[in-house]
């Protein structure tokens, strides 16, 4: 359906970012995105299997495609560490192929006139030790609550070699303090070389979906009773040390945090929800105040149940017709995203109503590369294609590089 032009919109006005250091021409961000279309970067031992990758031209010209002038882009996510990834064909941020990949990324966004944050995402209890050749970590050793759910990838280089295997087999390990401060470390040590020797305008925290920060958050899959754990307050500890970690490093305007407090992907059930998360942001906004930006999930924004569902579980909760409000109100002047469920008809009067300064959009930004034109100009949206969101793929390109800009003939 064609839509009336928005130029008007408030989503087409500039939005400074990064205490001010960064003006954003207009307000539709590029979501992080796991597309799953990174390649191998080959060990130097060839009897060690491939477990890490690296982008290469054709994730170049992803993020060329998807670049407008003054437009923010935030990159998929970004392993700052072995043991926080695994997963087939994402990238980390370790070895010099990983640095010259994301640089070459970087350049070309730049070349464009656009900005681009480096997500940094640790997969904590979500990955498993056959993939990334290390003990699997995470606040507790709580095990998989779903005992039949497999890991999603087939195993290489091991016993059960092209198997699936349990998850609830392989259960994660309790970070010791020392490990804690150590993984700090190497979110601090990606965060400069992001920074300094890739040219990233900014860091992202993964703070969302079920990885090692959000482990921390959950009283699920935290345990623990030190500074770590134990009450909503210390359970913010490793988040707020790591943000602090960052920000001593690159810089606070340069650091931004992505968080799901509804959130329920990769089996989170907390139950202190709004305790936690509000004494996050009251820490943030107190630690940080001048953060680049924050980044929220909608409640009813979900990855696996079924929106009755997942109104069900909010109920259950007591936050039938809970928003994120609150939060904006905590964190007053930083800039407040929000993600989940947005589209070209929704996306009218979101700005105008004051809960949110931008959107950031992923499954239509992926098959309209040209999206902030397309919404703009009132155009149609071409439907994404799920099946080709999460490769590895042999033909790469399909579903990835291959949607063109909006034409007069477009079906
Ligand atoms: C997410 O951040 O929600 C996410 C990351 C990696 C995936 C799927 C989802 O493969």
């Amino acid at each position: 359906m064609v839509q009336p032009k928005n130029a008007d919109s408030k989503i087409f006005s500039q939005l400074r970012i990064a205490n001010g250091d960064i003006k954003l021409n207009h307000r539709i961000i590029l979501a992080p995105l796991t597309r799953n279309r990174n390649v191998p970067c080959i060990p130097k031992d060839p009897l060690e299997p491939v477990r890490t990758w690296c982008p290469d031209e054709v994730v170049v010209e992803y993020y060329r495609q998807r670049t407008t002038e003054g437009g923010l882009l935030v990159s998929e996510g970004i392993n700052p560490n072995q043991q926080g990834g695994g997963m087939p064909g994402t990238p980390g941020l370790w070895l010099p192929e990983h640095i010259a990949g994301w640089k070459k990324v970087v350049d070309a966004v730049h070349a464009k006139g656009g900005y681009i944050y480096c997500q940094l995402w640790h997969q904590g209890r979500t990955t498993i030790e056959h993939m990334t050749g290390m003990c699997t970590v995470s606040p507790s050793g709580v095990a998989w609550n779903d005992p039949e759910e497999l890991y999603p990838y087939p195993v290489k280089g091991c016993r059960g070699e092209g198997e699936s295997l349990k998850l609830a087999d392989y259960t994660s390990i309790e970070m010791t303090v020392d490990m804690i401060k150590d993984t700090i470390s190497d979110f601090c040590e990606a965060a400069r070389r992001a920074v300094e020797e890739c040219g990233f305008d900014g860091v992202e925290v993964h703070g969302a979906n079920g990885y090692l920060p959000e482990q921390f958050l959950s009283d699920n899959t935290n345990l623990r009773t030190d500074h770590y754990g134990g009450t909503p307050q210390k359970a913010c500890n490793f988040s707020l040390e790591l943000m602090e970690g960052l920000a001593g490093t690159v810089g606070q305007q340069k650091v931004a945090i992505r968080l799901s407090p509804f959130g329920m992907y990769n089996q989170i059930r907390g139950t202190k929800r709004m305790e936690t998360f509000t004494h996050l942001c009251r820490q943030l906004k107190s630690r940080l105040p001048n953060m680049s930006y924050a980044s929220f999930i909608e409640p009813r924004y979900e990855q696996v149940f079924s929106a009755n569902e997942k109104d069900a579980f909010l109920r259950s909760w007591g936050l039938a017709s809970v928003d994120l409000s609150i939060f904006r109100k905590i964190l007053g002047s930083t800039p407040f995203l929000t993600a989940g469920g947005w589209n070209d008809t929704n996306v009218r009067g979101l700005v105008e109503s004051s809960q949110y300064d931008a959107v950031v959009m992923g499954r239509w930004f992926t098959s309209n590369p040209d999206l902030p034109q397309r919404l703009l100009e009132g155009r149609p949206l071409r439907q994404y294609e799920r099946e080709r969101f999460y490769g590895p793929f042999q033909d790469r390109e399909r579903g990835y590089t291959d949607y063109d800009p909006w034409c007069q003939n477009e079906s």
